[in-house]
């Protein structure tokens, strides 16, 4: 069987967690049923354990079966095992400094405040999507974004998430990976404060159990909001959980901001928040980003002022703004 080129992040993240589930004793794949109904348990089994399958993940499930001896198990999880390529660990957090699609760094005093549009950069590896966001009021002021304790809905654990960064301390950035079951941007996005303000119009583009839960947990600088099963975190406390069914806050990207240079850098994560959905550990991945230096680990280093990074860089992207076609965004 040939290898595909490049197996989407979502298709990954799906295999990583099918195969986890078929090793796992509570929820053991059972040999004889796929020996007699083929495919269909895969599916089924798969709906049950992972989570809903539409049309698109039953072509992919199919694909991967073809060729597949139906004569055992072991050769499904061989083949699933063959498709997902292992991870690799930093031996540490990288120091990125984030740029532009011209490779220019960016600067924190201009990145607009409660930008509807969906920033984002990698970090730490590759796929690891991370949203960019400087806070701002129903005003368009930028708010200081302070320390603030966050729970773990699942374990009742807690972390520290340390606030915002650059000249008003306003600019957070978190995985943009839901942590419910995978969703990535458009499904899970950045509502600014200025379109879910309290007593404001009701917005129609957000679940009224959504909007009302933002508004008793006084989310009023905005909030993240994950369309696929109604998940909803605060941007302004550490993206802790608003409504599940997430039980897990987005784990956040530690910023440093340079103020001789305005310039912004991505250098490290908490290990004692949720993990990066889908990753063993916030230091593994499949692939490192193609600026990082293997040999040097990208350690902290600041850029002078116009100087342009030749490696341990992460680009930001403009991935458009969801509330245009609706007609709610600036
Ligand atoms: S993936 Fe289910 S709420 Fe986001």
């Amino acid at each position: 069987m040939d290898k595909p080129f490049v197996l989407k992040r979502e298709d990954l993240l799906f295999l990583r967690k099918l195969l986890y589930k078929m090793r796992s004793p509570g929820t053991k794949f059972d040999e004889k049923e796929f020996l007699s109904k083929g495919k269909e348990y895969l599916f089924n089994y798969a709906e049950k354990n992972v989570g809903p399958i539409d049309e698109s993940r039953r072509n992919f499930l199919k694909g991967i079966l073809v060729g597949i001896s139906l004569l055992s198990v072991g050769g499904a999880i061989r083949v699933l095992n063959y498709l997902t390529p292992p991870e690799i660990t930093l031996k540490s957090f990288p120091w990125f400094v984030i740029v532009d699609s011209n490779g220019q760094p960016i600067k924190a005093s201009q990145l607009p405040v409660n930008n509807p549009e969906i920033l984002l950069f990698q970090y730490p590896m590759q796929g690891d999507i991370t949203f960019l966001i400087n806070l701002g009021d129903a005003n368009g002021n930028p708010v200081e974004v302070p320390p603030t304790e966050v729970v773990i809905p699942e374990n009742g654990k807690k972390y520290t998430f340390p606030g915002g960064v650059g000249p008003n301390k306003s600019i957070v950035a978190y995985s943009a990976i839901c942590q419910h079951l995978g969703c990535i941007p458009p499904e899970i996005h950045f509502y600014p404060a200025n379109l879910v303000k309290p007593g404001g119009t009701f917005p129609d583009f957000l679940p009224p159990e959504a909007y009302q839960a933002a508004m008793q947990a006084k989310a009023i600088y905005g909030l993240i909001h994950c369309d696929c099963h109604g998940s909803t975190y605060d941007p302004y406390k550490g993206a802790s959980v608003i409504t599940g069914p997430t039980v897990r806050p987005l784990p956040y990207v530690q910023l440093y901001w340079d103020s001789n240079t305005d310039y912004l850098y991505a250098i490290g994560m908490n290990l004692k928040a949720p993990v990066i959905l889908g990753r063993s550990s916030d230091l593994s991945g499949y692939a490192t980003l193609s600026s990082y230096n293997e040999q040097t680990g990208c350690p902290q280093q600041l850029l002078e002022s116009n100087e342009t990074p030749s490696e341990c860089y992460t680009i930001l992207q403009n991935n458009g703004n969801p509330f245009a076609a609706q007609g709610g965004g600036s």
